[in-house]
């Protein structure tokens, strides 16, 4: 029943699987799965150094390496699946497909050592999720069933069901079919350095007039010998075109 379930399984997903015979020689998901659930078995009889032998036997033999603690749903299909490292205590739903470097990994917990030991520190996968190539989601971290995670991203929070999830920190940009519109990151935070380009030029420009005035009042003196303080010519006012600082300050939206 296992067996055949499996077979039909990757035969069903991969295009490049051609008959079950070739499946139960090729695919090393298949082996892995076949290691794990033994491994697993033991694992819950508490028959644990036996059960993490096993588990590294099917490493070894595959380059997957399933702890024998995490639970794996039916119909998993992992494809090629060379550097694939699913955790202790990750749950993994029904149908789910994972690609090649994927980890199913501890995050931050990883640093607390032997302190988190017995606590869910892995991820929980929903049914039907597809997990891209080198990707990582680290962390006791729900992703909801049917989400997609693109190849090399890095997931740290729970994603709801029914999305796509890409990029380095992850981020939800399909919804139920709809494109999650997010501010750019740029838009929302202040521009450090426009502003303190900004607060130069109004600070050169101030410089500039109180020169213009200074020179206005010296040549005052040297027509008439006396101050009029009054006339002075009004101060070159930028057009806001020409100026490099002004052309770059519009071009950032200034
Ligand atoms: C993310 C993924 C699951 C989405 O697939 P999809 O829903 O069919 O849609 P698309 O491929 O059209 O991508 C949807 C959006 O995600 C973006 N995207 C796809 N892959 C991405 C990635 N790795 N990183 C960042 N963005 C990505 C696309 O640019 C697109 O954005 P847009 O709608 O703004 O143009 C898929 O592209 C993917 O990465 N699959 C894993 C494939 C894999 O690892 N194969 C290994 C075979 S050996």
């Amino acid at each position: 029943m296992y067996l055949r379930e499996s077979l039909n399984n990757i035969l069903e997903k991969d295009p490049a699987a051609r008959s079950k015979l070739e499946v139960i020689l090729c695919y090393p998901g298949f082996h892995a799965l076949f290691f794990h659930k033994f491994a697993h078995a033991l694992w819950l009889k508490n028959i644990r150094t036996p059960a993490r032998f096993i588990s590294h036997l099917g490493r070894v033999f595959t380059g997957i390496e399933i702890h024998p603690g995490a639970t794996i749903g039916r119909r998993v299909f992992i494809d090629h699946g060379m550097g694939v490292v699913i955790g202790e205590t990750a749950e993994v739903g029904d149908d789910v497909v994972i690609y090649q470097g994927v980890t199913l990994g501890a995050g931050a917990a990883a640093r607390q050592g032997a302190m988190s030991r017995d606590t869910k520190r892995h991820p929980t996968l929903g049914q039907g999720v597809i997990v891209g190539s080198g990707a990582e989601i680290q962390g006791a971290i729900v992703v909801g069933d049917n989400v997609r995670v693109a190849s090399g991203s890095i997931v740290l929070k729970d994603v709801p069901p029914n999305s796509v999830v890409v990029g380095v920190p992850g981020r939800v940009i399909y919804q139920d079919g709809q494109k999650v519109e997010k501010p750019c990151p740029v838009e929302e935070a202040p521009d450090l350095e426009l502003q303190a380009i900004k607060s130069l030029k109004e600070h050169l420009e101030a410089v500039e007039a109180k020169l213009a005035r200074l020179q206005q009042k010296m040549r005052d003196r040297e027509e008439t010998g006396s101050l009029s303080g009054q006339n002075y010519p009004t101060v070159k006012q930028n057009d806001g075109g020409s100026d490099p600082v002004d052309v770059f300050l519009q071009g950032s939206g200034i």
